[in-house]
């Protein structure tokens, strides 16, 4: 893709986007769609050092790592399921460059795709790395080695995104210590494999390294396993993952991860004492950090928190005018793609004297595992904790014809509602698709509705989501596929 042409002048524009993750891309398109002047700058090279667009989620991120996800399912199934349906495959084996190279062949068509966008709203992509300058200039460094230019805008909308959290004591060489990135690029199986972190990254890597037959295991400092989804789920989970093989080490906090001779060392202190480990790869996933190093020059005055997050208003205003923070940049909700895509359509409008809104409560949270998790709204803990008075339906999926012709038959769905005024408060779900599951909860809470209109709206049969269905007739104690 041509870099635009940068003049040696200030060159104007309405809106100067900084980044082109989901924020960000998803920011200059609808400004541009509102007929604002845009222009959007981001510095990613792709592994053959080419630009692309999309950012760390595409071509680092869930994207690839759903990807990955699916090549990793298929080989488990025809090695480990398939059997049950009498069809028998044997010599099954796995070429992880041509996975990997599956995966990249993908997020660059995906990545393409956003260019294609981005021509035909006449959106200026520049390839450099931007910096906030004052009054609403930003300073673009081409990675070509050109010059540096400034640009400057009626409004400034930065959206470069997050990192991943570098461990003194656990030093990257994304050879046999890998960060998230290189986890999803690894040019071979490792036979044994250890992840800093149970989070939500680590646990997504494990379940595709997992499946691919490496031995893994997740250390992990906290004490509880996933904090933030409701704990019934949590429990769920480490029930499944530890069934399928996967070794979750709680309470264990790594203090020391070094190289020797082709494996990695790795020290842990738990309850019991330090541990040391012997693996073939080290994966750190032990949290990411917003890019706000180098954002802005010290004249500009941007307002920091002491993590490096950018303060901004309920507006994802910044404290200085005309200058949005949008995505993983600030704390108005979790580092998650789609808040960062409505994030980005809201300032969009805003800026262009549209009334726009943006409804946090009903933001989905997804965990790309096998099976997947996926929540909207509040758990059981947090209502306890605040005093609501609920009522709670839960249906296992191993109720449902749909999960049991599947072979998917591990999981559940559980419904809140409100005790008294029955309106849906939260959903929880672990199992098969429960990432497009969750859809059908994220819309009847945007449109406020109550547990019995689940439990009257029909549902297909067989499907999936006759399990919501249950759940809500689980709250008056009246499912059909199971005697409750
Ligand atoms: P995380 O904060 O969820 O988990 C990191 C874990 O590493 C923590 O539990 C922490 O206790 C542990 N840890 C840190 N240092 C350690 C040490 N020395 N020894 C043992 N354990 C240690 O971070 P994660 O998973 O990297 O995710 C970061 C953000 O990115 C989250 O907000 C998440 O929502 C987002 N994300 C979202 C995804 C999705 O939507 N599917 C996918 C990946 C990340």
């Amino acid at each position: 893709m041509p870099n635009q042409l940068i003049s040696k002048q200030p060159t104007h524009y309405d809106v100067i986007v900084v980044g082109a993750g989901p924020a960000g891309y998803s920011s200059a398109i609808r400004c541009a769609q509102l007929g604002l002047k845009t222009a959007c700058v981001d510095n990613w090279r792709n592994k053959k050092g080419q630009r692309t667009l999309g950012g760390v989620h595409l071509n680092s991120g869930c994207v690839a790592s759903i990807t990955l996800l699916e090549s990793a399912k298929l080989y488990h199934s025809l090695n480990h399921r398939i059997s049950k349906h009498g069809i028998h495959a044997e010599n099954i084996s796995v070429d992880i460059p041509a996975m990997i190279q599956h995966k990249d062949d993908i997020i660059d068509a995906l990545g393409h795709k956003i260019s294609e966008v981005f021509a035909h709203h006449n959106i200026d992509s520049i390839h450099a790395s931007g910096k906030l300058l004052k009054a609403r200039q930003i300073e673009i460094t081409p990675l070509d080695g050109t010059a540096a230019s400034v640009l400057d805008a009626k409004h400034i909308i930065l959206a470069t995104g997050s990192s991943p959290i570098q461990l003194p004591y656990a030093k990257v060489d994304n050879e046999f210590i890998v960060d998230s990135f290189a986890a999803l690029n690894l040019n071979s199986l490792p036979k044994k494999l250890a992840i800093i972190g149970a989070g939500v990254n680590g646990l997504e890597l494990a379940a595709i390294w997992s499946r691919l037959g490496a031995e893994t295991l997740l250390l992990d400092a906290q004490e509880s396993f996933l904090s933030l989804p409701d704990q019934q789920i949590s429990r769920e989970a480490y029930r499944i993952f530890s069934a399928q093989g996967l070794d979750l080490r709680l309470g264990a906090r790594v203090i020391s991860a070094k190289k020797s001779r082709n494996k990695v060392i790795v020290d842990y202190q738990d309850q019991e004492g330090t541990h040391t480990l012997r693996v073939d790869k080290l994966i750190v996933a032990s949290g990411r950090k917003p890019n706000t190093e180098n954002l802005s020059a010290p004249e500009a005055n941007l307002l920091l928190d002491e993590n490096g997050y950018i303060h901004v208003d309920e507006n994802c205003r910044t404290n200085l005018p005309g200058v949005y923070a949008i995505g993983d940049l600030n704390l108005l909700g979790p580092m998650l793609a789609h808040k960062g895509i409505e994030e980005g359509v809201f300032v969009a409008e805003q800026i262009a004297g549209l009334h726009s809104a943006i409804d946090y409560a009903t933001l989905p949270s997804v965990i790309y595992t096998d099976p997947e998790i996926a929540w909207v709204g509040q758990t059981e803990q947090s209502l306890r904790t605040m005093g609501v008075a609920i009522k709670v339906g839960t249906f296992p999926l191993s109720a449902t014809a749909r999960a049991q012709a599947m072979g998917k038959t591990e999981g559940l769905v559980k419904i809140i509602a409100h005790a008294e005024n029955d309106a849906l408060l939260g959903v929880h779900i672990i199992g098969a698709h429960a990432s497009e599951l969750i859809a059908e909860a994220v819309l009847a809470m945007e449109f406020s509705a109550s547990s019995e209109d689940l439990a009257r709206t029909i549902h297909a049969h067989p499907t999936l989501s006759e399990s919501f269905h249950e759940a809500a007739l689980a709250l008056k104690k009246m499912t059909m596929h199971l005697p409750l």
